[in-house]
């Protein structure tokens, strides 16, 4: 007897805890800047994951950029050569730099 009235309240918690209605997910596009560089950025960086990664990062410096690209290159072997690294670096430095070199 007790047990049947345990399941009835469980079913009715069950129940209770549906979301009535729909759900919707707001689509965010990361605010890419375009500019020198942009199409070496998109070949490099997007493969393994989105731009909010570089977004996140907020105004950083040319040599914290530099180490980003570097650290994507030497942990995470991105197949990324020293010319595109560099280019990448400059994009990354004039679009979202805070004007320091470190
Ligand atoms: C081979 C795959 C790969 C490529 C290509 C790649 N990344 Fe990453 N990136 C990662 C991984 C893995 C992480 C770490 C994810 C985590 O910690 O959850 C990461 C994280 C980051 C972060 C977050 C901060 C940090 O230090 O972890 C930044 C910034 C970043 N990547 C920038 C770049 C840039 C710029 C490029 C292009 C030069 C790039 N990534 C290309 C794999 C890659």
């Amino acid at each position: 007897m007790k047990k049947s009235i345990l399941i009835a309240l469980f079913a009715a918690t069950m129940a209770s805890a549906q979301v009535k209605g729909n759900i919707e997910v707001p689509y965010i596009a990361f605010p890419i800047k375009m500019g020198k560089g942009f199409e070496t950025v998109q070949a490099n960086c997007l493969m393994c994951h989105s731009f909010g990664y570089i977004l996140n990062q907020g105004r950083q410096s040319r040599a914290f950029w530099r180490g980003k690209v570097d650290k994507m290159i030497d942990h995470f072997k991105a197949p990324i050569n020293k010319q595109d690294a560099k280019i990448i670096t400059d994009y990354l430095f004039q679009h979202y730099g805070n004007g320091k070199e470190k």
